[in-house]
């Protein structure tokens, strides 16, 4: 295992708008090891999805850099599979012409073309999708949409999997399989993660360290947090862990002591601008109800 398998160093960006360049990160310095399991949590807005555009290359850093391998990342590359906050399959293939895509990109030449597809039904198997290989996107449902979109990514082979909030549009069930799935798939594949997600358990459960990134504007990491938990992880039994609820605790507490939601303080009607974040409030930890606010 490197230490600086994958470099943020000083990472900035200013966005120009009407009024002026917005700056949204200001010196991001992190260094990830190969097989780590990272989660990126923070209120909306404060920059979480602009930090995993400049790993995947699809944004570029204003001032400093990203190293992977020691290479410099300047634009996007199949060893950085991406999946998106909102699913982006092309509309015009099907279930498993999508993911065809993606594989024929990345495995041409390395496999024949019965490989190329019991390797696409083995992907679209992992997330349960199979059965709606011949549909396209607009005929299945939002979750059964990302389903495919994480399906397209692991099919990849990616050295670094980066997902952009994956499980938020899908059910309890469906979340809690395809986590799972995802610790047993990086246990077998070693690959590096980076996940973006507003779900603190969910986060907890995955995670070797996560990082929390303060407000913005010129957002920046506040603190790291290493969930230092055996795996396997099994999410019943972690339920009555008191490391487990120490973690949840520590986490909880810098979103909503140490970096209070913005929207909540412009907030003079009662109501907040921010449901995904009220959401996490009365997080549910197995039967426990957790009152955080
Ligand atoms: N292309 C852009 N032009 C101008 N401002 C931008 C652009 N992209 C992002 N921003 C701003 O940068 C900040 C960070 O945005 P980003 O999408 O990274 O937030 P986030 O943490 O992923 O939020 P969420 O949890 O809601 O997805 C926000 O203030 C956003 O308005
Ligand atoms: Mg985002």
């Amino acid at each position: 295992m490197s230490n600086e398998y994958l470099e943020l160093s000083q990472v900035s960006i200013e966005f120009p708008t009407p009024k002026g360049p917005f700056k949204a990160l200001n010196q991001v310095d992190l260094k990830i090891s190969q097989g780590e399991f990272v989660s990126l949590i923070g209120h909306s807005g404060c920059g979480k999805s602009t930090v995993l555009n400049i790993i995947a290359g699809l944004l570029k850093a204003t001032t400093g850099g990203v190293l992977l391998e020691s290479r410099e990342v300047d634009e996007p590359g199949p060893e950085r599979a991406v999946v998106f906050q909102h699913h982006s399959l092309f509309p015009w293939l099907t279930v498993y012409q999508n993911v065809e895509l993606a594989v024929k990109k990345v495995f041409k030449g390395k496999m024949n073309k019965r490989e190329m597809a019991e390797w696409i039904h083995h992907n679209l198997e992992l997330v349960h999708m199979r059965h709606a290989e011949h549909k396209r996107p607009a005929e299945i449902s939002g979750g059964m949409k990302q389903r495919v979109g994480i399906a397209r990514a692991l099919a990849m082979q990616p050295k670094v999997l980066l997902m952009d909030e994956p499980f938020g549009a899908l059910d309890a069930l469906t979340r809690a399989h395809l986590q799972d799935s995802l610790m047993e798939i990086q246990d077998e594949l070693g690959n590096t993660v980076i996940m973006i997600t507003h779900d603190v358990d969910e986060a907890v459960l995955l995670s070797d360290r996560i990082v929390m990134m303060t407000n913005g504007p010129a957002a920046t990491i506040g603190d790291i947090l290493h969930i230092d938990l055996p795996r396997p992880r099994r999410r019943v039994e972690l339920a009555g862990d008191s490391r487990y609820n120490a973690y949840r605790a520590e986490v909880l507490k810098f979103l909503y002591e140490r970096q209070r939601n913005p929207a909540d303080d412009d907030d003079t009607s009662g109501k907040t601008a921010q449901p995904k974040i009220r959401a996490v409030k009365t997080a549910q930890v197995g039967d426990e109800k957790v009152k955080v606010a």
